[in-house]
């Protein structure tokens, strides 16, 4: 299934995206890995995963700078996604300032999905929104978006912008991450389309043994990998893409094949039917966080909000 209908946008996209985390900050990492990205997003594109996936939060702005030079000269056949942060200390001046930035990172005129990267109760959406309409309008964005959102913020998002219409929420969709994929694929109150990120569990593929086990053998039947058979059930859900980070072109050209696989309507059942939770009480002081000297974790809501830019 190589496109599918973006919600209910009216207009059909590559059923798999390409993510653009791990390119690290300008200078992190040497120029050889960074046009190894460059080489790898081509390649996905040149195999029909036109859909890209980036934002302004990744390496300060460093992934969209390299997103846009992988698409030069292709940009046209490509649908394009970027996500801004909004706090509530943004003015309209602000807003302004975070999408021309992304828009000249991506040396593009137009983004085709902007997108809320986190939610945050105290940002005003109304007044957000209120702005990025004008840039809709004027053919800079085409769709907005969400990431992250729960479906209990969605609606209370929905009822605060009644006039603004969200394409799709972006959220963790895998074989081990299910609630609230499960929940948005349940709603009757949102129909826009569900991005699953880390659609391989971060390259773990699987979460349990015994997916491990249907999922080879799968594989097995169908001749192809368990990674293909897991972004291949994702592409069968309704209105689900799969987002999958590869840097490696072998990678690339099993996730651009997934897009043709069809599994039968009993596998994909079997592989729903292993998609389990084990839902746990964790007690907060039992709970470690880890960091490093240079990237503390956060304790508090708080904490994050003040340290964002
Ligand atoms: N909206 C949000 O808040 C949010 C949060 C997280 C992620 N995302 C988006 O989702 C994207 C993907 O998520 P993710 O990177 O967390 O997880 P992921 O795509 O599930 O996993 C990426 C890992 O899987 C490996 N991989 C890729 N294709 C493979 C294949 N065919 N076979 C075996 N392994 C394969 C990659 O290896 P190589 O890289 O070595 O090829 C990489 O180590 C991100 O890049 C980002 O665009 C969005």
């Amino acid at each position: 299934m190589q496109y599918k209908p973006f919600g209910e946008t009216g207009v059909r996209i590559a059923g798999i995206g390409q993510g653009t985390t791990g390119m690290g900050t300008k200078h992190l990492f040497p120029n050889e890995y960074i046009q190894k990205r460059i080489h790898a997003l081509k390649l996905g594109i040149d195999l029909g995963m036109t859909f890209v996936d980036t934002a302004s939060l990744y390496g300060n702005g460093f992934s969209e700078e390299v997103v846009g030079i992988a698409l030069k000269g292709v940009r046209h056949k490509c649908f394009l996604a970027t996500k801004f942060y909004p706090h509530e200390k943004m003015n309209s001046q602000d807003i302004r300032q975070a999408l021309e930035g992304s828009l000249e990172r991506l040396q593009t005129d137009w983004i085709d999905l902007y997108q809320i990267h986190w939610p945050n109760h105290r940002v005003k959406y109304q007044s957000v929104f209120e702005v990025l309409d004008k840039y809709r309008m004027g053919g800079a964005i085409r769709f907005f978006g969400i990431c992250n959102f729960t479906p209990q913020e969605t609606s209370a998002l929905s009822k605060c912008i009644p006039d603004i219409s969200i394409a799709s929420n972006e959220i963790e969709l895998n074989l081990q991450a299910r609630l609230m994929g499960n929940e948005f694929l349940h709603s009757h109150d949102f129909k826009g389309a569900l991005l699953a990120y880390s659609p391989l569990n971060q390259g773990r593929i699987v979460g349990t043994e015994a997916q491990a086990r249907l999922i080879r053998t799968l594989g097995e039947k169908y001749r192809v990998t368990p990674s293909q058979v897991v972004l291949a059930w994702l592409l069968s859900l309704e209105r689900v893409f799969p987002i999958v980070k590869a840097a490696t072109q072998r990678h690339i050209k099993n996730n651009a094949e997934a897009m043709h696989l069809v599994l039968s309507p009993e596998d994909i059942q079997q592989i729903s039917n292993s998609w389990g939770d084990e839902i746990f009480e964790a007690k907060p002081e039992r709970i470690k966080l880890r960091g490093t000297p240079q990237r503390k974790p956060y304790l508090t809501e708080e904490e994050a909000i003040e340290n964002s830019p």
